[in-house]
């Protein structure tokens, strides 16, 4: 049986991790046993940046998680590209069989995963393999984050339709306040995206200055996130065939 989800974004640095981080920190709270699993990331420079400003070391921190960063995240580059393009230039070669062997060997059944990707839904892991294979792959259903500037109704649509075109169950959207500055794209932004798309808004985050590394304020997140309604849909779409 299928248990989990998979975060993907409109894009890199639109908040998936701070996504995870929130609802890995919500789940917690309820004692609700739960894994996360970056299978690839890059801009690993070191170990130390590994422990303390990856998106394994956020996340790992919010939930509170035992697990090594080994069993969060197998594969780390060092520059801060797509995992294809970091790990050739890191002369590695990472098949689609090792990737998956990997990240299924992290799997628990028994306990909801939430697995991050990498950047957005059609960014290169290994050679003709996407996230979006990957999603397909490990047969989970889908949130997406997004952000909500000018550009995201499009970019949000955009994703939102491949999902669908490939049969991948889609979860919701989370709209992510990046900019400090909200604009009227910004303040109408959940409005234009469901004018366009009847997907389920899961929650709508504010921009929250200081995020990384150090945040601890998860409680404040989490009241953003409709984390119930995430849970049941998850539950009910990982229990169908
Ligand atoms: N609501 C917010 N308010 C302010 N800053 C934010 C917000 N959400 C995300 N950020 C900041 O934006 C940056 C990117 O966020 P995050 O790392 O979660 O993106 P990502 O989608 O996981 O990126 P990647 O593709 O690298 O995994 C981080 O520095 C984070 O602190
Ligand atoms: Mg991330």
């Amino acid at each position: 049986m299928r248990n989990g989800l998979f975060i993907t974004g409109t894009d890199t640095g639109v908040g998936k991790t701070i996504v995870a981080a929130t609802i890995a920190y919500a789940l917690k709270q309820r004692q609700i046993d739960f894994g996360y699993i970056k299978p690839m990331e890059s801009g690993i420079l070191s170990d130390d940046y590994l422990a303390r400003e990856s998106d394994a070391a956020l996340v790992k921190k919010a939930g509170n998680l035992p697990e090594s960063f080994a069993e969060i995240v197998p594969f780390t580059f060092p520059e801060a590209l797509a995992p294809l393009l970091a790990a050739r230039r890191a002369g590695v070669l990472i098949t689609k069989t090792n990737l998956l062997n990997s990240v299924k060997k992290l799997i628990r059944p028994q306990r909801l995963t939430i697995v991050e990707g990498a950047g957005g839904l059609l960014a290169p892991l290994c050679e003709n393999f996407l996230v979006l294979n990957l999603i397909k792959e490990l047969n989970l259903p889908v949130l997406v984050v997004c952000r909500t500037a000018l550009g995201s109704v499009n970019h949000t649509l955009l994703t939102l339709d491949r999902l669908r075109r490939e049969g991948i169950e889609i979860l919701g959207v989370i709209a992510n306040h990046t900019a400090s500055n909200p604009d009227i794209a910004e303040a109408t932004f959940t409005s234009q995206l469901t004018e366009f798309d009847p997907v389920t808004i899961l929650g709508e985050l504010p921009y929250t200055a200081g995020l990384r590394p150090d945040f601890s304020d998860w409680n404040r997140l989490a009241a953003h996130i409709d984390i119930e309604t995430l849970l049941n849909l998850t539950k009910s779409i990982n229990t169908q065939q």
